[in-house]
């Protein structure tokens, strides 16, 4: 297809973008001490190299009060400017516009880091801080306004193109928008214009600063998706409030409130692509201010459906683009394909921000990584662009990977990156190892789209893969590489407490490959406490099992909370029938009877259930490293076969083992 709109660029006030795909807004957690790092110049610099036509940075603190997060630039401070300075030379070299957001996130924050009391429009505690915050006075209104301001200042002087006021998911500003958070009774409270007034005198504060030289836009939640808030009518006209200032260059979108449905800003997997469309395409029709519609973009396909429809003026691609900077280049060469597709899995990004890391991302070790690589690239004399940095071989080798999971793909990219020449050798008929039975359950199957990625990466680099092909050291003798990356993963384990005589007992990986086939009343032992239970519960209901989980733990699927699945999880439980029994440990099985100790009153309870499947931690499978290490071969191995863990680690062990593998021998790892 060809991209009739994607292209064209748009002005914005006294910018022009360069074509319709903005890299919006979005936490890094890359600040130390509140100011801005090399890592956030590198960043942006990738996104801005990789052809994106707009970059929004994550937001700045506009006030003191203001610190719900570590990591937050607190813009307030001049000491930001330098720090501002970098991130907008290393963006403007690639001729790319970058707007700064700036934020007052009101009563959705805590204390903890400022030690000071949080600030909102009433004394409405948020529902996930929990902590009431002091209800501001005309006086503290006046100063968030002129923080604003001073923020726009730092921002105009640090070489930003514009400021994005960011009143949409987390913001005092919403927190006065919100019918649910504002209670007041004086000119802010009330009708739909007082409550909008700080909206209103924020903007014109900002444009007085920033004169007719910057852009300024303005992000607005589009229904938050709470009981009592915003809807899609109030946010129109939200919308034409904003227009009619007369000081705005566009509308930025988004859906929910970041303390309460954030399973909806940042949507996963569960929930489909251009699910907020339904509010820029609102919004064009009410005003003609150019406004950016965000959600679960993936490709640029869809990307230009949505301009071709009219639905919106630009298109927000968040996490396509932390996934690959390259997005909009690619899409732009015709290398559509190429485009290593973000799976929306939330694990390494928005994963990480919650628990309080750097942003990354599960397919992309790059990501949050590239000033390193760039240092790296430099000091091999190859000043190639971060992300497809080849640096060259002093001399080539041969490479033999086994196993073609996540860990032995991303082992082969990176060394035939290097130039190395690499085969893989993969037991089964296909790649994906443990991902591609994840991706086999209902609404996860985007997560194979990690496989195909890195398949059509080794199909660029000219990887050679051989499949059915199991490999034993006689194997590595004949083919005699000059290194090898094992990648063999990990095994189901059969916990002590099921006795060896015990049938229709199964791991969670013979149902979705097939080979065992549950039927009846289930009982799933979730002790991962990630998609493994949860998938397979689904799985069993649909083909009409009577299933629980039970758990050791104080919830089934405990890390669905910080990729954002918990809440669809517990709808699509609810539908289906699963039960969800917590705090339980298993303790053995005589026939069919399970018994589980309920840890918090040392009592015992029994199951008597058709089948039980395990989600159990598996075994690495290491035999074929360990003998390959004694017959002195040089040899790495990556990913589970290491320690069962998640597919991020064994994408950033690949990519390690492969990077390493420099002219002198091995890689270089111990492990
Ligand atoms: C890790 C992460 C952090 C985010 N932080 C912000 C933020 O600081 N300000 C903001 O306006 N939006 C933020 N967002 C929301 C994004 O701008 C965007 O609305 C959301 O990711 C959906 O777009 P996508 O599907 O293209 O990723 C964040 C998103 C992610 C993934
Ligand atoms: S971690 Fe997952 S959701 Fe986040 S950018 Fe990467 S692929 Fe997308």
């Amino acid at each position: 297809m060809a991209y009739r709109y994607l292209w064209t660029p748009l002005e914005l006030g006294p910018v022009t973008t360069r074509n319709r795909i903005v890299f919006s807004a979005h936490l890094t957690n890359y600040a130390r001490d509140g100011k801005p790092t090399e890592q956030h110049a590198a960043y942006y610099a990738a996104r801005a190299a990789g052809g994106s036509g707009l970059i929004i940075t994550e937001e700045h603190s506009t006030h003191p009060t203001d610190w719900p997060y570590e990591k937050l630039i607190h813009g307030f401070h001049r000491d930001v400017i330098p720090g501002y300075k970098a991130i907008t030379d290393a963006v403007h070299r690639h001729r790319t516009p970058i707007f700064a957001q700036i934020n007052h996130n009101g009563g959705q924050a805590s204390s903890m880091f400022s030690r000071l009391p949080v600030w909102a429009p009433s004394a409405v505690a948020d529902p996930l801080f929990r902590e009431v915050p002091k209800a501001v006075t005309h006086a503290e209104i006046d100063e968030i306004v002129a923080g604003y301001a001073l923020v726009a200042e730092h921002c105009a002087e640090g070489g930003f193109d514009g400021i994005e006021l960011q009143c949409s998911h987390s913001s005092i500003v919403r927190g006065f928008l919100s019918p649910a958070t504002n209670k007041r009774t004086d000119e802010y409270g009330g009708s739909l214009p007082n409550r909008a007034k700080l909206l209103v005198d924020i903007v014109a504060a900002v444009r007085k600063v920033i004169g007719n030289r910057l852009a300024l836009g303005v992000r607005i939640c589009g229904d938050e998706l709470i009981e009592g808030g915003t809807t899609i009518d109030d946010a129109v006209e939200i919308a034409k409030i904003v227009e009619a200032t007369g000081h705005v260059d566009y509308i930025n979108t988004s859906i929910g409130v970041a303390t309460a449905s954030l399973f909806m800003i940042e949507a996963s997997m569960h929930i489909p692509p251009g699910y907020a469309m339904f509010i820029p395409s609102a919004f064009r029709k009410a005003v003609d201010l150019p406004v950016i519609g965000v959600g679960r973009f993936k490709d640029p396909l869809q990307a230009e459906r949505a301009l071709a429809e009219g639905h919106c003026d630009l298109v927000g691609v968040v996490r396509g683009q932390i996934a690959d900077p390259d997005f909009t280049a690619k899409a732009r060469a015709g290398a559509t394909d190429e485009i290593r597709l973000c799976l929306s899995c939330n694990q390494e990004c928005v994963g990480r921000m919650g628990l309080n890391r750097w942003l990354g991302c599960i397919e992309n070790p790059r990501t949050g990584r590239e000033a390193e690589y760039a240092k790296r690239s430099v000091a091999s004399a190859a000043a190639l662009a971060p992300s497809t940095d080849v640096a060259p071989p002093m001399r080539i080798k041969d490479v033999m990977v086994v196993g073609a999971g996540p860990g032995g793909l991303q082992a082969a990219i990176a060394a035939a990156r290097q130039g190395h020449r690499v085969t893989v050798y993969e037991q089964q008929p296909e790649a994906g190892g443990q991902v591609r039975l994840a991706a086999s359950v209902p609404n996860r199957a985007e997560f194979g789209d990690m496989i195909r990625n890195q398949l059509t990466e080794c199909r660029r680099l000219g990887v050679t893969i051989e499949y059915g092909v199991g490999v034993w050291p006689g194997l590595v003798t004949e083919k005699a590489p000059d290194h090898v990356i094992v990648a063999t993963g990990a095994e189901p384990n059969r916990p002590w407490w099921v006795p060896a005589e015990a049938e229709q007992v199964c791991d969670v990986r013979a149902v979705l490959d097939g080979s065992a086939q549950p039927f009846g009343s289930v009982v799933i032992v979730d002790e991962i406490g990630f998609h493994h239970a949860t998938s397979v519960a689904e799985l069993l209901a649909d083909r009409d099992c009577q299933v629980e989980i039970v758990t050791p733990g104080m919830v089934v699927g405990q890390d669905l909370g910080i990729t954002l699945d918990m809440e669809h999880w517990w709808m699509r439980a609810g539908s289906k029938g699963i039960v969800q029994s917590t705090d339980l440990v298993p303790m053995g099985m005589t026939g069919r009877e399970l018994t589980l100790l309920h840890h918090p009153t040392g009592t015992n309870q029994t199951r008597t259930p058709d089948w039980v499947v395990l989600a159990v931690p598996p075994n690495p499978v290491e035999w074929l490293y360990l003998d390959l290490k004694a017959a002195g071969v040089s040899v790495q191995r990556v990913g589970d076969c290491v320690a069962p863990r998640r597919a991020h680690a064994a994408v950033v062990e690949g990519e390690r083992a492969g990077n390493a593998l420099t002219a002198t021998g091995g890689g270089g790892f111990r492990q």
